[in-house]
């Protein structure tokens, strides 16, 4: 039985593509191009940085990946930007996130996040989705000024919850997180919730769920 569940955030509990989707109609016909190009800027930046041996926070790779996405898609009107921006620090969360979180919670298990999210960006999208109380620990990879995967960040929470990595379920929907945490001697839980083809195969998930819903019945 695993006794430590840990969160990715983006993607996983918050809904990264909701910033778009709030102002669907003032971003236009290309809104999901723009969102698609944002998200993948951001990471992008993360893992390149990194390997470069450089960090600079989540929250300005965010706003970096904007300003791409914006000047690669011309149709949109750029004045959007701190709308948008806004709406990205208060990310909404999934409809299953909060219920699967109080389910973990009554059961028992220690909850966690673990995220490239700078600690600001975290507190705010934590409030606004109001799960802070089923929270024991929001850990940014901010400690360490590198992002994921790198194996450090991982050892952020067992470090925290004092406890080995094979107490800990990792749920994430990037599928190259749960490959780390895997790594990381994690038992992964990948939360595809777009019917995305399976990678990373020498790092097979234990489960695939398509939601967070179900994911309190897992011992
Ligand atoms: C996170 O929250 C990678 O977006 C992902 O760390």
């Amino acid at each position: 039985m695993s006794s430590v569940f840990i969160f990715d955030a983006y993607g996983t509990l918050f809904d990264v593509h909701a910033a778009i989707a709030r102002h669907k109609v003032q971003v236009g016909p290309d809104a999901d191009l723009v969102s698609a190009i944002w998200r993948t800027k951001q990471l992008e930046y993360s893992w390149t940085l990194t390997l470069s041996g450089h960090y600079t926070d989540f929250w300005v790779l965010t706003q970096r990946a904007l300003d791409f996405a914006l000047a690669s898609v011309p149709s949109v009107d750029k004045s959007l930007k701190p709308t948008l921006l806004d709406a990205y620090f208060k990310l909404d969360a999934f409809p299953d996130a909060r219920t699967a979180l109080k389910a973990l919670k009554a059961k028992g298990r220690k909850i966690g996040i673990l995220s490239n999210g700078s600690p600001s960006m975290l507190k705010a999208a934590v409030e606004a989705a109001a799960i802070g109380d089923e929270l024991d620990a929001t850990l940014s990879v901010d400690v360490l000024k590198m992002f994921k995967p790198r194996p450090e960040v991982y050892r952020l929470v067992t470090d925290r919850f004092r406890c080995s990595p094979d107490e800990v379920t990792f749920v994430s929907s990037n599928r190259w997180d749960v490959m780390a945490g895997i790594r990381a001697g994690f038992r992964g839980i990948w939360v595809n919730r777009s019917n995305m083809p399976d990678e990373y195969q020498d790092f097979p998930p234990a489960k695939v769920l398509k939601e967070l819903s179900t994911l309190s019945e897992i011992d």
